[in-house]
């Protein structure tokens, strides 16, 4: 019921910023508290290359690069949400080890991932798994928030009742 509410909310948020067909989700971002459990299910080890597919305000990829020393790069269509992004790693001195691709998420190269996070839709998750299927390499690790990969089977599945503000969050680990 509340994974109905907030796929619900996605697409309105998505249709109250006016946003084209092209847009895999609007931008709703994952609490902090989750997107270290994101990353630590993901298992990220210092100097691994992550990217995270729709980076929005950029959290999950400074958490990776701050926290994990990974290498990080999110990618992100959204104008506000990439230059806010790239600031907050600029004064974070971070730029060596954080960036974001203002760009589209279907148009880049994941060869190089060792983690890869995900939240976004259902529907959108089915768009990019062939994407996936063919760029990543053996071993890379897929974490995707609340929504699953039809088609793959999760390694492993983790709920987080409560994030804090009485939200459950379910997160999925894939391993190609
Ligand atoms: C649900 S938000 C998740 C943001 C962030 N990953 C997090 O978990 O906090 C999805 C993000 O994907 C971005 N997005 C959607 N479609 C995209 C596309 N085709 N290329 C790049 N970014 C996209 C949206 O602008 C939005 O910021």
């Amino acid at each position: 019921m509340q994974r109905l509410a907030v796929i619900f909310a996605l697409v309105l948020c998505g249709a109250a910023r006016g946003q084209d067909a092209e847009k895999l989700a609007p931008y709703y971002p994952t609490p902090l508290v989750i997107v270290e459990k994101m990353l630590d299910l993901g298992g990220l080890k210092a100097g691994e290359k992550m990217f995270d597919l729709g980076s929005g305000d950029g959290r999950i990829v400074i958490m990776a690069a701050q926290k994990y020393h990974a290498d990080a790069t999110g990618v992100e269509m959204a104008d506000d949400l990439y230059r806010q992004s790239m600031q907050k790693i600029r004064s974070l001195g971070l730029e060596k080890t954080a960036r974001i691709i203002h760009g589209d998420i279907f148009k880049q190269d994941y060869s190089s991932a060792d983690l890869l996070t995900v939240y976004l839709l259902p529907v959108s998750n089915d768009k990019v798994r062939p994407l996936l299927e063919k760029q990543l390499k053996k071993g890379t690790r897929i974490v995707s928030h609340d929504f699953p990969f039809r088609d793959w089977t999760a390694e492993k599945e983790i709920t987080i009742e409560d994030d804090g503000e009485g939200r459950s969050h379910t997160l999925y680990l894939y391993r190609r």
